[in-house]
């Protein structure tokens, strides 16, 4: 058999794998043709200014110190601390405190999962099994990190050679069962191959190594969210206070500011400090130049990232974050005081026991004398306890993480009425910013508000509302990058946007982010697939090659091993095609097309008793993966 046809046939293999992969990611549905920018020239741009603040380790040179060392003097706080739901935000899985084993077939996929212990450890299984109950085993890792304090849900991480991944597998707290974890219910989950990246970690860890260089391989310096998450970075302090504790002050020198005392704050400085992890938006954009690492409690979140929120009818209803619904109530709109730390001493956990008390006792702080306006008796009537929060911020079901479960907007609600079906909005909702963003340039403000534009097309389901925001995206983000702004974000998003109908500019766009240092992980991440991919597709393996080798070394997944095979095997490697193709498997057993193509490249490599095997394997796990139910 000549050698071309061979390839032929290879290639054919796994094109057909690329296509299946990208049509489920949704983001290569952007049919319409477009223009692709002109290339920039270069004026100036400054990046927009970071506010000033009497704290001084607001500024760059106070760096992070860790919580043992506020222990030192703080103890109180540090021992009640330990006990709060932020401080067990992500924690080391001990087996011993995890919940029972257990094993379910997930219909959709077919898969079986099991939940196990070994050598003191808790593993977490991906299986199938065939017609006579033999059991085929996917993945069996040991799980390495629990997210979330369980309340209502436990979640988990596994790494594997130090990429870290969320697991398929959730524990359910009110149904007391394992199940499969939010967004995997459906027949082509991810298994095991959904980064947990410094996107994911920002708000259940308290420091992230690296965050900017490393993607899924992250490393905590420190693993609770300490102190510093909210009082800014503590070594002026802790040098000032070792200092003041050794030689007293005279009397009367004034303190100085060495650390940010949230009391002191004016209300939107100290609800940006609960804001960087418990404001959820329809959008969420990084400022040019900053990533949300860099934000120091004291300043504006806005200074590091702009939120955006869908402008259509009956908004209100759909508002599900803690924030947000807060700043609906009346209680918060006309009263100046009203925020998270009214209710909320971040801490000490506020025990069950004394809940009502808790929370009559702040609102008490306003409702003293106009209490009430329903009747005594019929109050009592309707709730014996007279437990204003069931009332006026009643819970919701819901075991859907990072929803509200206590609804924030305080005020009417009425449960016994089901919502209406809503009509379809009559025009296509538009993204408005929740910030003040008048600070920003003309062209900051467009930028922020394309990649906001864009981050929403990729959230669609509806094909029809994507293209009509990828439309507004290429719009305002093509502007702007013909103006000249240095922004790697911005040709990142056109590359994206153009590489359907324009492989050249997407390649072009693509290189230009990459060259950019500042360009966040999960950008990188994307505009190396794309170098591989679209590189391929046009014949260019010099360009595709290095992307590829980079790419694995970022982050597991076996779409990018896939491709590098492919750039291997069209070099004439046919070794180091049969290793990507092994690595590919190794990430993704199930895939019958994988142990195909390394069926494949065993027989031309002469090697027939692995081409026989994997030959065998694939006709498998093709009769096996169809759905259960
Ligand atoms: C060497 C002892 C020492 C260490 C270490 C220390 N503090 Fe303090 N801290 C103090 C003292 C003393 C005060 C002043 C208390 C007062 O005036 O009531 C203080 C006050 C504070 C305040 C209130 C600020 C103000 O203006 O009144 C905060 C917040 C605080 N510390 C947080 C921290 C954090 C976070 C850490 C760890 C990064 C830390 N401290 C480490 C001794 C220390
Ligand atoms: C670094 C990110 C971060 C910051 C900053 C932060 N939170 Fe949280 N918060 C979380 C996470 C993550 C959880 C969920 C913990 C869990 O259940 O695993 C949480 C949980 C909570 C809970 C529920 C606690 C419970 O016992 O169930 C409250 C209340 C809360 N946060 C209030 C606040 C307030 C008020 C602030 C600001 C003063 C704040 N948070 C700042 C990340 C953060
Ligand atoms: C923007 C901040 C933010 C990000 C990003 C984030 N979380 Fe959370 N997460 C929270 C907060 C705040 C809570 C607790 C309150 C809530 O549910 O809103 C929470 C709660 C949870 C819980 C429920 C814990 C419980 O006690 O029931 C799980 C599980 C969880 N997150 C997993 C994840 C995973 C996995 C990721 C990454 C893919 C992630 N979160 C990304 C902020 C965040
Ligand atoms: C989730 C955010 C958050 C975390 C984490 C946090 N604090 Fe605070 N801290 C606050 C807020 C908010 C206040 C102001 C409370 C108020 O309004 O009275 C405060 C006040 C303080 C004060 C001033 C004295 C007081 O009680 O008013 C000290 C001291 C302090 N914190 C120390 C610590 C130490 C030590 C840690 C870590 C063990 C820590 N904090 C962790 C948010 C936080
Ligand atoms: C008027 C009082 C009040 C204010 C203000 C308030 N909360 Fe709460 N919050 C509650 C109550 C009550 C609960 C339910 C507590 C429980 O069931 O133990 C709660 C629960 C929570 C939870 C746990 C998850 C849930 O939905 O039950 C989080 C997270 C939280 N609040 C965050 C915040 C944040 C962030 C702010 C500021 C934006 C805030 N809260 C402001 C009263 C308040
Ligand atoms: C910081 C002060 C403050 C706190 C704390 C506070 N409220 Fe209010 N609340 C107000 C103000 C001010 C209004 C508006 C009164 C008016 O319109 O005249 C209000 C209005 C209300 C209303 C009417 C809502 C509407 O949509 O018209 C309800 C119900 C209410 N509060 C319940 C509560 C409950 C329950 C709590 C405790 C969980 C609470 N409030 C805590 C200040 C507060
Ligand atoms: C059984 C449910 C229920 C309970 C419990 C309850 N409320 Fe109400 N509350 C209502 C209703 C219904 C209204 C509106 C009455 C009306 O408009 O005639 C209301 C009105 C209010 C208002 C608006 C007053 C005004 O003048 O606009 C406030 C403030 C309020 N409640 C506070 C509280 C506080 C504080 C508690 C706890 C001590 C509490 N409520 C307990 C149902 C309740």
């Amino acid at each position: 058999m000549p050698h071309t046809s061979r390839i032929q046939r290879l290639l054919g293999l796994l094109s057909v794998v690329a296509v299946v992969a990208l049509a489920g990611g949704g983001m290569y549905l952007w049919r319409k043709p477009t223009r692709h920018p002109d290339v920039p020239a270069s004026p100036h741009f400054d990046p927009p200014p970071l506010s000033t603040s009497p704290f001084e380790n607001t500024a760059p040179a106070a760096t992070y110190v860790g919580i043992s060392a506020c222990a030192e003097c703080h103890k109180d706080e540090y021992r009640t601390y330990l006990k709060t739901a932020h401080s067990l935000a992500l924690a080391d899985v001990k087996e011993s405190a995890e919940p029972a084993d257990g094993t379910f077939i997930h219909g959709p996929s077919g898969r079986t999962y099991t939940v196990h212990r070994e050598g003191g450890q808790l593993r977490h299984r991906e299986a199938a099994r065939d017609d006579e109950g033999h059991e085929y085993v996917y993945a069996d890792l040991p799980v390495r990190y629990l997210v979330g304090s369980g309340r209502h849900t436990r979640s988990y991480l596994v790494a594997v050679d130090g990429f870290l991944s969320e697991s398929p597998l959730t524990w359910y707290a009110s149904r007391r069962a394992w199940g499969m974890s939010p967004g995997y219910d459906r027949p082509n989950h991810k298994g095991f191959e959904r980064a947990a990246d410094g996107t994911c970690l920002f708000c259940h860890v308290g420091q992230v190594a690296e965050p900017q260089r490393e993607y899924q391989r992250l490393t905590f310096p420190e693993q609770p969210i300490g102190c510093e998450r909210c009082h800014g970075p503590g070594s002026l302090h802790v040098a000032a206070e070792r200092d003041a504790r050794d030689r007293p002050r005279p009397g009367g020198a004034a303190r100085r500011h060495t650390i940010v005392y949230p009391a002191r704050l004016a209300r939107p400085l100290a609800e940006a400090l609960c804001a960087q992890c418990h404001l959820s938006s329809d959008g969420m954009v990084t400022v040019r130049g900053r990533s949300l690492t860099d934000f120091r409690p004291g300043l504006p979140l806005s200074d590091f990232c702009v939120s955006y929120r869908l402008d259509e009818p009956d908004s209100r209803m759909k508002v599900v974050g803690h924030v947000d619904q807060m700043r609906q109530s009346r209680c918060y709109q006309a009263s100046e005081k009203l925020t998270c730390t009214t209710c909320h001493d971040p801490h000490t956990a506020a025990g069950p026991a004394k809940k009502h008390q808790h929370y009559l006792k702040a609102c008490q702080t306003c409702h003293a004398n106009q209490g009430c306006r329903l009747d005594r008796k019929e109050r009592l009537r309707r709730n014996p306890a007279n437990d204003c929060l069931a009332c006026h911020m009643p819970q919701v079901d819901t075991e859907i993480p990072h929803v509200a479960f206590t609804h924030h907007r305080i005020g009417f609600h009425s449960p016994a009425t089901p919502a209406a079906p809503l009509a379809p909005p009559a025009r296509l909702p538009e993204l408005v910013p929740c910030d003040e963003v008048s600070r920003f340039s003309a062209t900051d403000r467009d930028r922020n508000l394309g990649l906001a534009y864009f981050g929403l097309a990729q959230r669609q389901a509806d094909p029809d509302a994507a293209d009509a925001y990828r439309e507004r995206a290429w719009r305002l983000l093509g502007a702007v990058h013909k103006a000249g702004l240095p922004d790697g974000e911005v040709a990142a998003a056109l590359a994206r946007l153009c590489r359907d109908n324009d492989a050249d500019a997407a390649l072009r766009l693509a290189q230009e982010a990459l060259a950019d240092d500042q360009l966040p992980p999960k950008s990188r991440v994307n505009c190396l697939f794309l170098v591989g991919d679209v590189g391929l597709q046009t014949n260019r393996v010099e360009v595709a090659r290095p992307a590829l080798e980079q790419l694995v070394a970022l982050r597991r997944l076996s779409e990018d091993w896939l491709l590098l095979a492919e750039c291997r095997r069209r070099g004439g490697d046919l070794d180091g095609t049969l290793k990507a193709l092994g690595q590919a498997a190794a990430i993704a057993p199930f895939r019958p097309d994988i142990h195909g193509a390394l069926a494949q490249v065993h027989e031309w490599r002469g090697h027939a008793d692995e081409a026989r095997r994997e030959r065998s394997i694939a006709e498998r796990l093709a009769a096996q993966s169809r759905p259960t139910r």
